[in-house]
């Protein structure tokens, strides 16, 4: 297995409905962004519910611009002069980048963030927040060209990530995201349960997805209260429970409008942010360009062959650039 010797994270947080996804991926943002890295953040939920939780009042998140509405931007900025690919319209939420697409990096600035990015000030530094817009319910199913989250995961799948920088995604464990192979695309996945069989079924289910395609999992039990809680999550998830969080008092206040510094979160929970930047972290001696490339065109052609090639008249598996392997080294035409 290619090795490579920096440490770079694409991380998602996924589960239940109001288990805490979006309360999480919020903390550990800021987190990432008190320790200095620079961060890409992207709300993927079904609930637009990220942009408030970083702080923005009700009209600044309402004016954050949907990647939804920017597809074709997107597409266009991502195929570059890759001959492969047409037009935006004969390019999918799978199609993968090959020789002269461009790829996106999380520091530089680009078409994609102008169009679609806001800065968010946070103590520490400001982070690059990113969002899908509010969904339909055409953007649930399983088939949907013109997915919402297909924007962001064309997004991953350009992305060549650097050194110490991160992207963090708070998405849904909706059917979409297996079928397309977004829960594919993570150097770690979350997946946050409340001490419940309702959490840990949504934990069951995308444990089983994911099975056959090397997803590093690890459940963060959220509103758990007293030892009988970890307990049953230890005994339901076994070693795949990385760590626990409690109630806070910090969020609260932050719900209130009132968030204080950061610093003054709870010492728990801070230590429990922690726990997670040092797991994600440990996954970088995983990352495989070849095997992730390889899983691009898998999916791609699951999805050319199911609905793809008929909704746009293409024959898709033609997108698939035999010799091309994301990476760090691959140069981005202009
Ligand atoms: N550890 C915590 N301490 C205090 N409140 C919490 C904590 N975790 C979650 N909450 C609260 O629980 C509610 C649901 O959390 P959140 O919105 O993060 O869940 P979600 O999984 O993103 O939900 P949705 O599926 O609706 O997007 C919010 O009001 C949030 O503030
Ligand atoms: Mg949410």
């Amino acid at each position: 297995m290619k090795r490579l010797p920096f440490v770079n994270m694409k991380i998602a947080f996924v589960g239940k409905g109001g288990s805490g996804k979006t309360t999480l991926s919020s903390l550990f943002i800021r987190h990432l962004a008190a320790a200095g890295a620079p961060v890409v953040a992207i709300d993927a939920d079904i609930n637009q519910h990220l942009g408030p939780a970083l702080g923005l009042d009700e009209a600044e998140a309402a004016a954050l611009p949907a990647m939804g509405d920017r597809l074709r931007l997107i597409k266009n900025h991502l195929r570059g002069s890759n001959p492969r690919i047409a037009s935006a319209e004969t390019m999918i939420k799978t199609t993968p980048p090959g020789e002269g697409s461009r790829l996106v990096r999380v520091r530089e600035p680009n078409a994609i963030y102008d169009a679609c990015a806001r800065p968010v000030e946070l103590d520490g530094g400001a982070v690059r927040l990113m969002v899908t817009g509010p969904f339909t319910d055409a953007d649930l199913g399983v088939a949907c060209y013109h997915s919402k989250t297909g924007a962001v995961e064309l997004f991953l799948n350009h992305l060549v990530d650097g050194p110490d920088e991160y992207v963090v995604v708070d998405m849904t464990a909706g059917s979409d995201s297996f079928a397309s192979g977004m829960f594919t695309r993570f150097d770690m996945t979350f997946l946050v349960a409340e001490p419940t069989r309702k959490g840990v079924s949504v934990y069951r289910q995308y444990k089983e997805y994911a099975r056959d395609f090397d997803v590093t999992l690890k459940v963060v039990g959220n509103k758990v209260q007293a030892q009988d809680d970890v307990d049953f999550l230890r005994k339901e998830v076994g070693d795949d429970l990385l760590v626990t969080v409690g109630h806070s008092d910090w969020v609260r206040a932050m719900e209130k409008g009132r968030p204080p510094r950061f610093g003054l979160l709870e010492e728990t929970n801070a230590a429990a942010l922690h726990r997670l930047k040092s797991a994600a972290d440990a996954t970088y001696a995983l990352r495989d360009w070849e095997h992730y490339t390889r899983q691009m065109a898998h999916f791609h052609l699951r999805n050319a062959e199911s609905w793809g090639n008929e909704r746009t008249g293409a024959d898709l598996a033609a997108q698939i650039d035999p010799g091309f392997v994301l990476g760090e080294g691959v140069a981005t035409p202009a």
